[in-house]
């Protein structure tokens, strides 16, 4: 396997002092979150600079947002950010591989990863995704976009590409398959699954296909 460096997502962050990926949280993580009643703790894996987590923190009613990303100039955003909207005492952000984070089991109330999971291999993708489904408590929900296949020509199954020039892997999810993820484990219930294209603005406008899911933990055990 190649070695993996995040210098690409260093360089992207500190373009700007602006937030790289805009401003408001994803349409499906807000017209979900009435599903979850319980707002106690709520983790972002791969936060960036706190689109998903700030909207979290102002109007989510959350005790507490953690926020994880690889990218130190990612967290020292947030941190500007939270601060400028009064929302640091909300906030816990750290500086970390989300595959070394320790997910304790039936943890949160919440967790988002919000085009992250993308950028790890497939074997560590599926990984992390069993992990966020035994971190989060019973009642509990997850939301989770990620790239699909159909950002590819000719290519209709789950992918890993390694790219030299950003130093990762860029994993792409076959149509439908983040809904088997969950439609097949009974302990949970899709809320809403879609595939929608967005427009990434932060270079040259570029529109991208994502497979996007929120669920609701419903169950302890298959
Ligand atoms: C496309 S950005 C999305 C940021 C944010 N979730 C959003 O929607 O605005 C992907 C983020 O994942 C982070 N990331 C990639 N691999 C990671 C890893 N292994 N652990 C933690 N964060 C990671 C990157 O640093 C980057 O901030």
């Amino acid at each position: 396997m190649k070695k993996e460096t995040y210098v690409w997502f260093e360089e992207i962050y500190g373009q700007s002092p602006l937030p790289t990926w805009g401003v408001g949280a994803d349409r499906l993580l807000v017209e979900n979150l009435h599903h979850i009643k319980n707002r106690d703790i709520c983790i972002d894996l791969g936060c960036g600079d706190g689109r998903n987590a700030l909207y979290l923190a102002k109007f989510g009613g959350f005790k507490k947002i953690m926020c994880v990303d690889i990218s130190e100039y990612a967290i020292i955003k947030l941190i500007n950010f939270a601060k400028y909207l009064g929302l640091e005492n909300l906030i816990e952000p750290m500086v970390c591989d989300m595959r070394s984070y320790n997910l304790e089991s039936s943890k949160f109330s919440l967790i988002v990863a919000a085009v992250s999971l993308s950028f790890l291999n497939k074997r560590d993708m599926i990984s992390m995704i069993e992990r966020i489904k035994n971190a989060v408590g019973i009642g509990g929900g997850i939301y989770i976009s990620a790239f699909n296949t159909r950002n590819l020509e000719n290519v209709k199954d789950t992918v890993s590409i390694y790219d030299e020039n950003l130093g990762f892997y860029t994993t792409y999810l076959a149509p439908g398959q983040l809904y088997n993820l969950f439609a097949n484990d009974k302990r949970f219930k899709v809320c809403e699954y879609v595939e929608p294209e967005v427009i990434l603005t932060y270079e040259e406008p570029r529109k991208l296909l994502l497979s996007a899911i929120f669920v609701k933990k419903i169950a302890e055990f298959q």
